[in-house]
């Protein structure tokens, strides 16, 4: 198909569907770094209410930073994952000292913070920045692995690497802050691990798992 189809089609579906979420009405990197951190082990849902208080405490980069790390870790206490809340506290700091309170706008400045990997700063480029940048989180793994009928654990290296290629490109460079959120969304609600919602989705007539009847065996678990 036509690489360009399915950011077209997935901006028009988020148009009409995408969830209205806390942070989907900020362009603070602030807060959208904070839930993008927050999202990468937990739920949308049990994280809502944590994003809200953490925020009511710490509004900010500088309030954060100045803040101690027992206060982090209550904020976070029932979230899981605590080495999360131990990174966003060092990054805090090093936004302060290193860039003068303000986000860096860069891929390589945003990776060398701590706690922000590949996918959370490609998140952070589109969703804050609005600059096309590929994320591959669990969500997005699994709708290329079906849109593209990768048989193989999308885990393995080639795959992993066939993966980013192929999140890059789909990325567009118009509304990537709308793509990243509408392709995140695709996963969370109708490209679901189990009984993908084909009826539904977007995509279907361009997905090669539909076409073989294969989406809801894909993507493979990783071999144990
Ligand atoms: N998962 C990770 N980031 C997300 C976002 N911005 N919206 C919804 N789900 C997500």
């Amino acid at each position: 198909f036509d690489p360009t189809q399915p950011a077209r089609r997935l901006l028009a579906w988020y148009g009409a569907a995408g969830r209205d979420l806390p942070w989907r009405r900020t362009r603070d990197p602030y807060r959208i770094w904070l839930s993008e951190v927050m999202l990468q082990q937990t739920t949308v849902e049990a994280v809502v209410p944590y994003y809200e208080r953490f925020l009511q405490a710490l509004p900010d980069v500088r309030r954060l930073a100045a803040a101690s790390l027992d206060e982090v870790i209550a904020l976070w206490a029932g979230l899981g994952y605590y080495s999360r809340a131990r990174n966003l506290h060092a990054a805090a700091r090093r936004v302060v000292a290193e860039h003068g309170g303000i986000f860096p706008a860069d891929l390589d400045e945003l990776l060398a913070l701590p706690g922000i990997g590949r996918s959370t700063a490609g998140a952070i480029l589109s969703i804050a920045f609005d600059r096309p940048a590929p994320i591959l989180d669990g969500n997005v793994r699994r709708v290329l692995c079906r849109l593209f009928a990768l048989e193989e654990n999308p885990r393995a290296g080639a795959a992993e690497k066939q993966l980013w290629a192929w999140a890059a490109a789909l990325t567009p460079a118009d509304h990537p802050h709308d793509y990243a959120q509408a392709i995140m969304d695709l996963g969370a609600t109708l490209c679901v691990p189990r009984r993908p919602d084909c009826p539904r989705c977007p995509l279907a007539d361009l997905c090669r798992a539909r076409a073989l009847g294969l989406a809801e065996k894909l993507p493979l678990a990783a071999a144990k």
